[in-house]
């Protein structure tokens, strides 16, 4: 038998705890599966007194990352800290530099900086693996890296945040509000004491740009993803998707077009009989449109210790039967320049929904400003509010402005975004119109 694999792990959070947890657990398995032991010879995190739940008894501690990155007794460094600058890319550098194997579960880290140390990786001839980066548990990472290395990939997508999925879950379930259905996710641990960063769709954007990077051959670009975030989603909005046949979900999505490629994250309409659309909760979902194995959908945990253990397992096992792969498919110095498609060239149907004051020809005057960029509408109604009481008809006090919902035909982003702000313009509605574009999924033919 080979001599042991010693690992070094940095970061002893939900990620780290739930990997000893499941090293110590599957310790027999995994040495018949790779025919040696892995070992964990050494671990930091910030306090050691802290109780991991786990036991770390005979596992030396150090307080410094980065002398246990570069510590001669460990073979491959496990980065499970986290963010995309400070002690995790220092420590990561660090065991690249030193020629060990690196497993990390850092997006951040990835999407910031993920090109330069996969040439540090390439460059020493050791691996990179981070199948844990992106959506948790799901093996997309493999999947792209390994199993459609041989496809041409146009469309990558997915729900990649579990957070903003639970909240549009809770809207949509439990007719709930945006800021009661965050309140709940809080509460129950799906969502950060500061938010941002997920509903802001940030979070999502740094695994998209990794997903890009791997299923299109070019280089990280997280900085040219469009974002929206979905804070703005109402209750208004939910109601009229779930009336028309959709839901609302955020997306990442990256496809290639004529122009480059089109990278973008904003809450989107699917079609509710779509596969996608059944995706609730804190789950996540990466669907692939590719030439030779067409469409394809993983459905999964997105996150928690034990899920995300599992996949950083799975890169261990990778290095422990040895055999190193460019971390990006593509040699990081063959990769493509990323050249973006902007979105204004973006090609889709819209939901639009306008607050109308009711005025004589307002209607009318809204019809010529879409008219004039040439979008035609697919279908228009007025909508009032549910009623609180199945029968109680909710009308709206006089005066108020009237609910009215449009869905487009497909046009370009520049068309309909130029509509929208003539309509703004015209002083004909009493708040900032709502856009949603509409995803157009191969499965439903929508
Ligand atoms: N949680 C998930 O479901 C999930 C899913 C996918 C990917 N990830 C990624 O996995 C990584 C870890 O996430 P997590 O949820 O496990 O985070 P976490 O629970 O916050 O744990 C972070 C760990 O890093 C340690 N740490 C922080 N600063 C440190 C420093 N300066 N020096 C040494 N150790 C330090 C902390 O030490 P103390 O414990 O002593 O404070 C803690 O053990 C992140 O990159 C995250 O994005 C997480």
């Amino acid at each position: 038998m080979q001599k042991p694999l010693s690992l070094g792990i940095a970061g002893l959070g939900n990620v780290g705890a739930g990997l000893l947890d499941l090293l110590s657990t599957h310790r027999d398995r995994l040495r018949s599966c790779v025919g040696r032991d892995i070992e964990v010879v050494g671990i930091s995190a910030r306090s050691k007194g802290k109780s991991r739940g786990v036991d770390t008894s005979g596992i030396a501690w150090f307080d410094d990352p980065l002398a246990l990155a570069t510590s001669p007794e460990v073979d491959v460094f496990i980065e499970l800290i986290g963010g995309a600058d400070g002690i995790a890319k220092a420590a990561v550098e660090a065991a690249l530099g030193a020629g060990k194997h690196v497993v990390t579960a850092n997006k951040a880290l990835l999407a910031n900086h993920g090109i330069a140390l996969a040439r540090l990786a390439e460059e020493k001839g050791v691996s990179l693996n981070f199948e844990a980066a992106v959506a948790g548990g799901i093996p997309i990472i493999k999947t792209l890296r390994e199993s459609l290395t041989a496809n041409e990939v146009r469309r990558v997508y997915g729900i990649l945040n579990g957070t903003c999925n639970y909240i549009l879950s809770t809207m949509t379930d439990q007719n709930r509000s945006f800021a009661e259905a965050l309140k709940e996710a809080q509460e129950l641990g799906y969502a950060e004491a500061d938010p941002t960063f997920d509903i802001g769709g940030y979070d999502t954007a740094h695994k998209l740009a990794i997903l890009t990077c791997l299923a299109f051959g070019t280089e990280i670009n997280f900085d040219e993803i469009d974002v929206e975030g979905i804070q703005s989603i109402t209750e208004a909005d939910i109601e009229a998707a779930e009336d028309m046949g959709y839901c609302i979900k955020l997306l990442g999505v990256a496809t290639v077009t004529d122009t480059g490629i089109e990278a973008r994250v904003h809450p989107a309409m699917v079609p509710e009989e779509s596969a996608i659309a059944e995706v609730w909760g804190a789950t996540n979902a990466v669907a692939i449109d590719a030439d030779f194995c067409t469409s394809l959908l993983l459905i999964g945990p997105g996150a928690g210790g034990r899920a995300t253990a599992s996949a950083v397992a799975g890169d261990i096992v990778d290095i422990a039967r040895g055999g190193v792969m460019p971390p990006f498919v593509t040699r990081a110095c063959d990769l493509k320049p990323y050249k973006k498609s902007t979105l204004s060239a973006h090609h889709g149907a819209y939901y639009v929904r306008l607050a109308v004051y009711d005025q004589p020809g307002a209607m009318a005057a809204i019809a010529k400003r879409m008219g004039d960029q040439n979008v035609s509408i697919e279908s228009i109604v007025q909508r009032r509010p549910r009623a609180v009481q199945p029968g109680m008809a909710t009308r709206p006090k006089p005066g108020t402005p009237a609910v009215v919902i449009m869905i487009t035909h497909e046009t370009t982003e520049h068309a309909i975004r130029e509509a929208v702000a003539a309509i703004e313009a015209d002083g004909k509605v009493a708040e900032r119109p709502q856009l949603i574009r509409i995803e157009k999924l191969e499965e439903s033919g929508t």
